[in-house]
């Protein structure tokens, strides 16, 4: 049987009972699929039902605010997945009259839409034969034709792309990459990949040469960095405290934090007390103490984060302040957010 009609028969007895499978709207899709990159179906799912529920349309995630939107996205990561959505948003309601548009060429031209979102949009919706690629893909075509080129290599994605295109069925091609995609995460998955009752065990080249472990192959890439934050929580007796917004280019624009202080390694009170950039916060300060004796490592793709919140005691602060009730309305990093759920002042800290 050929490969597409052996998936899709699998297919029709094992697919995931997701929510956006109910729908072929093509925004409700769009922040599908948006959501979904980088983050598991299970995980996504309630960030899915609050943005539909938030903004119905397209106009009304348009009409947001910055902030609104980041506070929905909060605990998602890769902010800039969401600033551009919104972004994509006002294009579409300015520029395209509100109507999302209907072609993999006129998609991908949306504002962080790859080839994998608008190929998924595009056949999803309008049926159009564009083969999806995501690490799910990757996984099941390595493996089951047994190519061992680099799935992060220009070559790799070029020849992935071109083997999935080759496979699609053109009569229900957003079946197709559905059907693969679930294949890969529920039955040829990363670990222990169900190879006893699957369909494809006697074509399998992995399997035949028991290379399923060594398949997908992942070229390594650059040097993870390491960063050392010091986040200065000060406060008054009025608990009130210091929190501003992150300019700039970077994961965390538009998302608000702590006054922060980066150093090149940890650091004891003794040196922070001697840093200079604290001035510009503070002048005197009655108390200072470390929160969290471990530092919190924030893992990001590119970089680990070695966090220290330093609980700063000061009446005579130098920068505007607003209230620590005040905290919980701001979109914040996730790393910022688990501290609020830790720490309040207000229940007797001083
Ligand atoms: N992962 C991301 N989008 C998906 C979809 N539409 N189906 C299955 N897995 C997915």
């Amino acid at each position: 049987m050929k490969f597409s009609n052996q998936l899709i028969y699998w297919y029709l007895q094992n697919d995931r009972d997701l929510l956006w499978r109910k729908t072929k709207n093509p925004y409700h899709i769009w922040l599908s699929e948006i959501i979904l990159q980088q983050t598991r179906v299970n995980q996504g799912l309630s960030y899915y039902v609050s943005f539909v529920k938030a903004f119905p349309t397209v106009v009304d995630l348009a009409n947001a605010s910055e902030s609104k939107v980041l506070k929905l996205w909060q605990g998602l990561g890769y902010y800039s997945r969401a600033r551009n959505l919104h972004y994509s948003a006002k294009y579409i309601v300015n520029e395209l009259n509100g109507v999302f548009p209907t072609t993999y060429e006129e998609i991908k031209k949306l504002k962080g839409v790859g080839d994998y979102t608008a190929s998924a949009i595009a056949s999803i919706c309008f049926n159009e034969p564009h083969a999806v690629v995501d690490g799910n893909v990757y996984r099941v075509l390595a493996r089951y034709f047994g190519v061992s080129t680099p799935i992060n290599s220009t070559k790799g994605i070029k020849e992935f792309k071109e083997l999935a295109q080759t496979l699609i069925d053109a009569s229900q091609p957003g079946t197709f990459n559905q059907a693969i995609m679930d294949f890969g995460a529920l039955h040829c998955k990363p670990q222990q990949p169900l190879c006893k009752s699957c369909p494809f065990n006697t074509s399998c080249v992995a399997l035949k040469n028991q290379s399923i472990k060594e398949l997908p192959v992942k070229e390594k890439k650059t040097k993870i960095k390491q960063r050392y934050f010091n986040f200065l929580v000060v406060l008054n007796a009025e608990h009130e405290t210091v929190f501003t917004e992150r300019k700039g280019k970077g994961i965390w624009q538009g998302l608000y934090q702590f006054p922060l202080v980066e150093t090149q390694k940890s650091i004891t009170k003794e040196e922070l007390m001697s840093n200079s950039e604290l001035e510009k916060w503070i002048s005197t300060i009655d108390e200072i103490f470390l929160f969290n004796e471990k530092e919190i490592v924030h893992k990001l793709s590119h970089q680990h984060l070695y966090t220290k919140f330093w609980i700063l005691k000061a009446n005579n602060i130098k920068s505007p302040t607003i209230s620590w009730s005040m905290l919980k309305k701001y979109p914040v990093p996730i790393l910022i957010a688990n501290f609020l759920k830790k720490f309040n002042p207000i229940n007797g800290y001083f």
